[in-house]
């Protein structure tokens, strides 16, 4: 059934670069985990555990002194490098008083957070997006919060049969879940294609594009383990042998687990037509935003059936479609047997979900109380 665990030894997008503000501390619960992060003065990004090692005061309820962060119950004062610099009424602070950091890497619109051994952490392994801020095209993005677990969204990622009967009045062809798939993979990707050829013009396309006719349209879900996704959609009228009105789009998804249970959802459409127009990037953000918000109620209830019935009732029915979902799972497990047995008991092991939980949607409340 659904895994509910995560490999922590693996790039997670923390954040958009626009989410972490410079002078500001930005609180979020990753894998399960309370993490800080803010910039320093020179825009450098910083994570490190959000929670005091004096009496587990959380971090982002204190001040930013300079690049340094000041606990907001007694004063201990910490650096980017999460080294202690100061305790009240202590002459000197052993090297041993730290707060855990992790490593980042900024590019391209995006914070990425690796929050396993920082020796096996290789910036190389971040899957290309520069789509985001490329020259030539425009981007719209945004960060939503699903309550269910991650991998419900890496499953309706690659199966985009859905769009046919979840996004019926928006990005659908309703041919899509009658036509053939594709599917490939490797250790660490799943792609899944469809090529559509004479179809329904999607009415989000209509309006994006301008096209009213029938469209030759390739849909391309690559899903690179264990929580980023690529979605490439080509449109044009259909039969024009005129590649310079074909429209492509690059979709992003990073699916980061906020707890066992619940996900942070960063997405972006990056698109090479209508480039620079703010009343197509406006539109996008507003129908995409509420074409993901279906597919998060539709993972959010699927999440509750799990929750109160699994294992109870049958085994799932699998069809032609999952080959890409199944896949994906075949990978997750993988990959989360390799960190089993290299590592004993993964850290998110310790929380009980329904703590994990409670705290998380605390989290926020608490700092409004505290800044006043
Ligand atoms: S809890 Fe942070 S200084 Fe006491
Ligand atoms: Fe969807």
């Amino acid at each position: 059934m659904y895994p509910d665990e995560f490999p922590r030894n693996a790039w997670y997008v923390a954040a958009r670069s626009a989410e972490i503000e410079q002078g500001r501390m930005l609180p979020r619960f990753l894998l399960g985990d309370p993490v800080l992060l803010y910039r320093t003065q020179d825009g450098t990004p910083v994570a490190m555990v959000d929670r005091c090692v004096h009496r587990q005061m959380p971090l982002s309820l204190g001040r930013l002194r300079g690049d340094n962060v000041e606990c907001g119950y007694h004063g201990l004062t910490y650096t980017p490098t999460g080294a202690c610099v100061r305790i009240p009424g202590s002459t000197r602070v052993s090297d041993k008083v730290r707060v855990q950091t992790f490593p980042l890497v900024e590019g391209d619109g995006l914070v990425w957070i690796w929050m396993g051994d920082p020796d096996q952490a290789r910036p190389a392994q971040i899957p290309d997006h520069h789509w985001y801020t490329a020259d030539g095209w425009s981007t719209a993005a945004g960060t939503l919060h699903m309550d269910a677990r991650a991998q419900l969204l890496n499953e309706n990622l690659l199966d985009l049969s859905h769009l046919s009967f979840l996004h019926p009045e928006s990005i659908d062809s309703p041919e899509i879940a009658e036509l053939p798939i594709t599917t490939t993979w490797d250790d660490h990707t799943v792609t899944v294609r469809r090529e559509m050829a004479g179809v329904s013009c999607p009415p989000f396309f209509t309006r994006v594009t301008g096209i009213d006719s029938p469209i030759d349209r390739q849909q391309i879900a690559e899903f690179f383990a264990p929580a980023f996704h690529i979605t490439t959609t080509t449109v044009k009228p259909s039969g024009d042998p005129d590649d310079s009105r074909m429209c492509r789009q690059k979709t992003m998804h990073a699916i980061t687990p906020e707890t066992r249970t619940t996900t942070h959802y960063f997405w972006s459409v990056s698109r090479d037509y209508a480039v620079g127009d703010d009343s197509v990037t406006d539109y996008t953000l507003s129908a995409v935003a509420g074409v993901f918000e279906q597919d998060i109620a539709a993972c959010e209830a699927i999440e509750h059936i799990i929750a109160a019935w699994e294992p109870s009732y049958p085994l799932e029915l699998n069809i032609k479609v999952d080959a890409g979902p199944l896949r994906s799972r075949r990978i997750l497990e993988k990959l989360l047997a390799a960190e089993g047995a290299a590592a004993g008991a993964r850290p998110q092991d310790r929380f009980t979900d329904t703590a994990t939980r409670a705290a998380a949607r605390a989290w926020t409340e608490r700092a409004t109380i505290l800044s006043g």
